[in-house]
């Protein structure tokens, strides 16, 4: 099977290391997206997005000439589309997948496939969203056949190739992981084995699309489920007043316990959304992955309460001041350590409810951004260095764990609120 050309549709987080990857291997990529400042950018061999290693794989593979980047789709022998799945804005509060940029991603490359052409759904998308977007390809080329009508000899193969690797560590993870490959027929897992196998180091195991769409979804499920066991069992701790960093130590000594750490929320573009793309197509037998998404959703609220709680601490020890008084630092607003995006990050949304209930002076450390977030900036917060944000903050709130705030001293009397455990 020959890919002389491969192009990747959505240069984002997923796309364009994708792409940055399998032109490194000297194949010719066309990386399309309907961002004109991210294709401005790429084209000159830069990069739009913080990841490591990213800015010299795609710096070569663009002076070489194998990676060129464009808003219009052009013909290739192989298209893997990795645009976003959020929820619908309209349905904000149900969680309902919205699957319009996949709809539009078919609808912009069904112009320029041809016989033999190869299509990969690479989004994290909800059972039935790759038949879906075969559907959609098949309604705009009615000259050409696709697997869900023509099965095995179809002009056009099909499949869905969940994307899992790691923030921070997606070039690494990107050859290294092994890969789900979920064909709509035999031939299409085949065809996008051969695909993968350009770059990928890992195993490729082959199934059903709705069995690769559903394996992607349980990954991140089993996570957030574990997760949310986790940060019950710390607001439960907190409670009974119960060091709950040390409760999970001397469990997991038993040889068949595992736990893992609490922390603020679930944020990120993944394990915060995908449980509910189960839970929206069966909502009444998903009600473990459910409970646990309502549980991971809540920690957040709870922080603020015990950052309000913190707040009446040092009042009550300072009586002569008030509220106003009190300078609050936020230490990390990412989503996870060492990265530095923001997207359904629950330290966000705790330091935003902060800065908008809180009177005094708010100091947001944050070393892997260069500007705070509007909505931060316009209530009047701050972002800080962290010695700056130590030698002024009354209460210091540890958010995120990044390694810079590891060997942090904290000063006597400083009163700390720490969501990780780190500065236990
Ligand atoms: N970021 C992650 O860590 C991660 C991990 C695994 C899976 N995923 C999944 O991968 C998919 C992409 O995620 P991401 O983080 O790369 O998103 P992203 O927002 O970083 O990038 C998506 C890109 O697609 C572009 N785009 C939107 N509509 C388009 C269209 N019609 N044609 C061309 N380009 C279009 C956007 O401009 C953007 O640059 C999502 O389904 C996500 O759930 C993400």
């Amino acid at each position: 099977m020959n890919f002389d050309t491969i192009s990747v549709i959505g240069l984002g987080y997923i796309g364009l290391p994708t792409a940055a990857v399998i032109a490194s291997r000297r194949k010719k990529v066309i990386g399309v997206d309907i961002n004109q400042y991210a294709v401005d950018t790429i084209n000159r061999g830069d990069i739009h997005i913080v990841e490591p290693e990213l800015d010299m794989i795609v710096h070569a593979a663009v002076k070489e000439g194998y990676l060129r980047a464009t808003i219009e789709p052009e013909p290739a022998d192989a298209f893997l589309i990795a645009v976003p799945t959020p929820f619908k804005a309209e349905n904000g509060n149900q969680h309902v997948p919205d699957l319009t940029y996949i709809k539009a991603a078919s609808k912009a490359i069904a112009p320029v496939l041809k016989q033999g052409d190869l299509v990969i759904l690479e989004s994290t998308s909800p059972v039935g969203a790759t038949e879906q977007m075969a559907a959609w390809l098949a309604e705009a080329r009615p000259d050409l056949s696709f697997p869900q009508t023509r099965g095995e000899d179809s002009d056009i193969r099909v499949a869905h190739c969940p994307e899992r690797v790691l923030p921070g560590h997606v070039v690494r993870e990107l050859v290294a992981n092994d890969r789900v490959i979920g064909g709509m027929t035999a031939k299409c897992s085949k065809a996008a084995t051969a695909l993968y196998g350009i770059f990928v180091q890992g195993e490729c195991i082959t199934t059903t699309a709705r069995t690769a769409e559903m394996a992607k979804l349980t990954e991140n499920s089993f996570r957030d489920v574990n997760i949310a066991f986790a940060n019950e069992l710390s607001i439960i701790c907190d409670k009974l007043d119960i060091n709950v960093w040390e409760l999970i130590r001397l469990a997991n000594r038993h040889p068949r316990v595992n736990i893992l750490q609490p922390g603020p929320g679930v944020g990120g573009h993944c394990i915060a959304v995908d449980p509910w793309f189960i839970v929206s197509e069966t909502p009444d037998e998903a009600r473990l992955i459910r409970t646990a998404r309502e549980v991971n959703d809540g920690k957040p609220q709870w922080v603020v309460d015990k950052v309000n709680e913190a707040v009446g601490k040092f009042l009550s020890a300072n009586p002569d001041k008030t509220a106003k008084d009190v300078t609050i630092a936020c230490f990390g607003l990412a989503f996870k350590p060492d990265i530095d995006d923001l997207r359904e990050s629950p330290a966000l949304s705790i330091a935003t409810k902060l800065v908008h209930d809180s009177p005094g002076k708010m100091l947001m450390v944050e070393p892997h951004i260069i500007g705070l977030p509007t909505q931060l900036q316009k209530q009047g917060a701050r972002l800080a260095l962290i010695e700056e944000a130590l030698g002024q903050a009354d209460v210091a709130v540890l958010l995120v764990d990044h390694r810079e705030f590891k060997s942090i001293n904290l000063a006597k009397g400083l009163v700390v609120v720490d969501t990780r455990g780190i500065w236990e």
